[in-house]
């Protein structure tokens, strides 16, 4: 077997396009700023590529640089700043930040109704709960249902496995999955015989991390590949799962490059978009989203 190919470079695409369009449709562009505190490389060009995609799609946005050695208050001041900013409609502060920071104040301090990112401590509560409903979507996994949904890849009954329990993905991922009526199992480095979890998983979502980490040999016939990883190699970019050996074995598989990164890029795009109907139009246009 040699898998379809999940295209999240082209799903993406006709999402930019859609975008366009509603950014157009307002009385003025929706605006996104973004925090950086430190210089890490990759970061920043994480950042680079949200702007370039902002201007892309005809939003606005602004970029606040600060020191590594930066304080507590000083970044938290400028999240006030921000909030306060009508023109800023969504605030995102890129993580991982500094060790010495208060990662979950600094968090908290982004009004939820400009949190794209759907960091917010209280968002987070409520995306972990039963008939709650989260401001936003975190971007990564939000990206990746909307790829399952997209491909029509069964998810209500599905055993999926999701790989890697960061706040970032692992962890919304599951919850995500878990609203959808997966049953789901979050295995991470400590997880004993990862390997039973994986060949029994319907859906497998790989955020550990580790370059080519899973294999094909490990996973199930005909099951759904989603790969979150971005390893620089020597090689290029990899992802989190060995792509030769995985396709021949799954149904679907991401590619890396060109299958979950273009797609949180885009769903920040949308919770921006929609932060921004609420605050010009008091209204979303667009559907609520990924569950
Ligand atoms: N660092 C890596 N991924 C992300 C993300 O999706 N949002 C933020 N804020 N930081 C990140």
């Amino acid at each position: 077997m040699s898998a379809q190919i999940i295209d999240g470079k082209a799903v993406s695409q006709i999402m930019k396009e859609q975008l366009r369009q509603q950014v157009a449709a307002l009385p003025s562009p929706p605006g996104l700023a973004t925090v950086l505190v430190g210089d890490d490389p990759a970061s920043q060009s994480y950042i680079r590529s949200k702007h370039k995609l902002c201007a892309d799609v005809g939003m606005r946005s602004l970029h606040h640089q600060m020191s590594a050695g930066a304080s507590q208050a000083e970044v938290e001041a400028v999240i006030v700043q921000l909030a306060a900013d009508p023109g800023v409609h969504g605030i995102l502060i890129q993580l991982p930040l500094p060790a010495h920071l208060d990662e979950e104040c600094i968090l908290s301090r982004v009004p939820l109704e400009k949190d794209v990112d759907g960091f917010h401590p209280v968002n987070v509560g409520r995306l972990a709960m039963k008939g709650r409903q989260p401001a936003f979507v975190p971007c990564t996994p939000a990206g990746c249902m909307r790829l399952l949904q997209h491909y029509k890849i069964p998810v209500s009954g599905a055993r999926a496995v999701v790989v890697g329990r960061s706040n970032i993905v692992g962890l919304p991922m599951a919850l995500l999955l878990n609203h959808a009526d997966a049953t789901v199992t979050l295995v991470h480095s400590r997880t004993k015989d990862m390997h039973e979890h994986l060949n029994r998983a319907d859906i497998v979502v790989a955020a550990i991390g580790k370059a080519n980490f899973i294999v094909g040999s490990q996973l199930k016939p005909g099951c759904c590949v989603i790969d979150v990883g971005i390893n620089r190699t020597p090689n290029g970019l990899v992802g989190d799962v060995d792509f030769a050996s995985a396709r021949e074995v799954a149904a679907w598989i991401t590619p890396v490059p060109g299958g979950v990164g273009p797609m949180t890029l885009v769903m920040l795009m949308e919770n921006t978009l929609r932060a921004a109907q609420k605050s010009l139009l008091g209204r979303e246009l667009q559907p609520g989203i990924s569950g």
